[in-house]
């Protein structure tokens, strides 16, 4: 009687499909092929938790700007910051530049060919120094995100929960057994793409993926179900109400220098409720140095608007105030900018909405 296997595991014919998939349907990026480590570690920290159609632009920005490791590590935090503006997530742009400096003050440029040394950077977490280990110097390790999980929990048939410690690691020894027989830099791009454009989580494209035959989730009409995770993503609310006070020539605009979101980027003095309140409401929460505002109405009040992150929501009103002059009101952290001048600062996706929304720039 012929040996059946009856518990998960992924057919080894499944290597050969995905890279054949993946020499057909190829995208052309930039960082593709690449080798220069440098590009490969600045792509892999723009695309961190970010679409490729979304990162490409800014990863043109960031190779015409800054050509080698070198100009970005000697460039003005606050330039880096603006050029970064958008794409959120902005302690991966503090850790970028302490890389990129440590890389070139303390190693002559040359970033680490290892991945415990990659690893060792600020903001090089298992996925990202994989990536670049096997992209740069073809390192044969895998990496396992959101893509990879999902394909190989589908195409064994994995039941188990791919976010605890158990799952992961099944799913990354998977990996690691497939990496083991392939070029690790096409391997590795080829279960980025394939999971994002064949085998995605909603709508996956079964009817026309070449692995269907021989996976168990499609074979068993599960795929649906899988993967399975055990965590459901809490999604908390965070709501902001923006005071912001102007003068017929400038604006006050307050840098968020504590470690919080939107660490060094700018908004505007704010309270933060836990629901809505009506001005008549806020008047009597305000800070200190805003309370001479208790005596006024703000001329306008925007509807809300909305930012979402992975784990929350921000929901932010904007209360404009118009003043005279701007006598003596300067609470901490904060500064009056001539309206001339505001496109200078780097502002949360939020702020920036109302600013174009109400042509301050
Ligand atoms: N996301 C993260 N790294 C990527 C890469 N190298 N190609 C496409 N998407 C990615």
């Amino acid at each position: 009687m012929a040996f059946r296997k009856t518990g998960p595991y992924i057919p080894s014919a499944f290597r050969n499909i995905l890279t054949d998939w993946y020499t057909r349907n190829a995208r052309s990026l930039p960082w593709v092929g690449e080798k220069d480590p440098y590009k490969i570690w600045l792509s892999e920290i723009l695309l961190q938790q970010t679409r490729v159609e979304q990162g490409l632009p800014y990863y043109l920005r960031f190779i015409e700007q800054y050509p080698d490791v070198q100009v970005l590590a000697a460039a003005p935090d606050g330039e880096v910051m603006k050029l970064w503006e958008g794409l959120g997530y902005y302690n991966r742009a503090r850790n970028m530049l302490a890389a990129a400096r440590i890389v070139a003050n303390d190693r002559d440029g040359v970033f680490p060919d290892t991945l415990e040394g990659l690893l060792a950077l600020p903001g090089i977490g298992p996925y990202t120094g994989r990536a670049i280990a096997a992209f740069a110097y073809g390192i044969p390790v895998a990496v396992n995100d959101g893509n990879v999980m999902r394909v190989l929990a589908r195409m064994a048939g994995y039941h188990e929960a791919v976010d605890q410690p158990e799952g992961k690691a099944q799913i990354q020894a998977w990996a690691d057994q497939l990496v083991a027989g392939a070029d690790p830099a096409l391997f590795n791009q080829a279960m980025m793409d394939f999971g994002s454009q064949v085998c995605k989580p909603a709508a996956p494209l079964c009817s026309d993926c070449p692995a269907s035959d021989i996976c168990r989730a499609y074979q068993e009409q599960e795929v649906s179900l899988l993967p399975v995770k055990s965590k459901r993503i809490a999604k908390k609310e965070r709501i902001m109400q923006f005071l912001v006070l102007q003068t017929p020539d400038a604006v006050l605009i307050r840098h968020r220098a504590e470690k919080d979101i939107w660490q060094n980027l700018h908004d505007f003095p704010a309270v933060e409720p836990i629901k809505p309140l009506s001005w008549r409401q806020l008047r009597s929460r305000l800070p200190q140095e805003l309370t001479v505002l208790s005596g006024q109405s703000p001329s306008f009040t925007s509807s809300m608007y909305t930012q979402q992150f992975t784990h929350r929501t921000i929901q932010g009103q904007f209360l404009v105030f118009d003043l005279e002059d701007i006598s003596d009101i300067c609470p901490p952290d904060c500064q009056w900018v001539p309206k001339a001048e505001l496109s200078k600062f780097a502002y949360p996706v939020i702020i920036k909405k109302f600013l174009l929304e109400f042509s301050y720039f």
